[in-house]
C-alpha cells in the first residue's frame, strides 16, 4: 500500500519546501498536462528534473498529453520511478510499456473514466500499474466519481484471473471520505492532492490516509485469501 500525493495543488513557487512537508509520503506524484489531452497545462521534464533533484522520494510521473508514444519514453530518461501513460493517447501501448521497462521505469497505463479496462485483460502483464481516473483528468479539488468503485474491482479480478501483480492506483478526490471505499475495492496506491496540500498538517493527512487504508479490508487481500 502507497501514498503518492501529487503536487498539483502544492504552491509551485516553492516546490522543494512542499515536497519537504511530506516525509511520510511514499512517492510524489507529478501531473504533466499538454492542454491537449486536458483542458490545463502545467510542467514539462525540466521542473521534472527540478523535483527529483529536490527529494529522496521516487517519483510518479502521471502524463495526460497526447502523443505519449512520441515523449513518455524522455520522461523514463529522467530517472522517474513510474511512468503513466494514458491508453487513449497512445497508439501502441505494449511497445511503449516495454520501452518505459528497458528504460528502467515501472510502466504504468492510465483510464480516463469513460475507458473500460476489459479490452486490456490480456496486456496485464505488460505493465506494473494501472491507474484508474476517479475524476476527468486535468484539474484537482474535484469530487470523486463513485461509479469508478466496481471498475476497480474488475480490474483486480482480471489482475487475478491472468495471475499478474499489479498495482492499482486510484487518483481523483481521494480523501479520508473515499480512500476506504477504494482500498475496499481494489486500490493499492493511493494519490490525493488538495486533500494533503490543503491541510493544516500535510504529512499528518499523509498518515491519517494510510491508516485509512490499513483498517480497510481490501478485495486484493480477499481475493488472494480465495475468500471470492
Ligand atoms: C488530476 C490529476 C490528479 C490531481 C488530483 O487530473 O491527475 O493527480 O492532482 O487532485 P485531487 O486529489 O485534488 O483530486
Ligand atoms: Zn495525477
Amino acid at each position: 500500500m502507497q501514498i503518492t500525493p501529487s503536487i498539483l495543488s502544492a504552491d509551485f513557487a516553492r516546490l522543494a519546501d512542499e515536497i519537504a512537508r511530506i516525509p511520510s509520503a511514499d512517492g510524489v506524484h507529478v501531473d504533466v498536462m499538454d492542454n491537449h489531452f486536458v483542458p490545463n497545462l502545467t510542467i514539462g521534464r525540466p521542473v521534472v528534473e527540478a523535483v527529483m533533484a529536490a527529494t529522496d522520494h521516487p517519483i510518479d510521473v502521471h502524463l495526460m498529453i497526447e502523443n505519449a508514444d512520441r515523449w513518455a519514453p524522455e520522461y523514463a530518461e529522467t530517472g522517474a520511478k513510474t511512468i503513466t501513460f494514458h491508453v487513449e493517447a497512445s497508439q501502441a501501448p505494449v511497445r511503449l510499456a516495454r520501452e518505459l521497462r528497458r528504460l528502467g521505469a515501472r510502466a504504468s497505463l492510465g483510464l480516463r473514466p469513460a475507458t473500460p479496462i476489459e479490452p486490456y485483460g490480456d496486456l496485464l502483464r505488460e505493465f506494473d500499474q494501472i491507474l484508474i481516473m476517479t475524476v476527468e483528468p486535468g484539474f484537482g479539488g474535484q469530487k470523486f466519481l463513485e461509479s469508478m468503485l466496481p471498475k476497480i474491482s474488475r480490474t483486480r479480478e482480471l489482475a487475478q484471473r491472468h495471475g499478474v501483480d499489479l498495482a492499482i492506483q486510484v487518483d481523483g478526490g481521494v480523501s479520508l471520505e473515499t480512500i476506504e471505499r477504494c482500498a475496499q475495492a481494489g486500490a493499492d496506491v493511493f494519490v490525493a492532492g488538495s486533500a494533503v496540500f490543503t491541510a493544516d498538517d500535510p504529512d499528518a493527512m499523509v498518515r491519517a490516509l494510510a491508516q485509512a487504508v490499513a483498517a480497510a479490508p481490501s478485495l486484493g487481500q480477499v481475493l488472494l485469501e480465495g475468500g471470492c
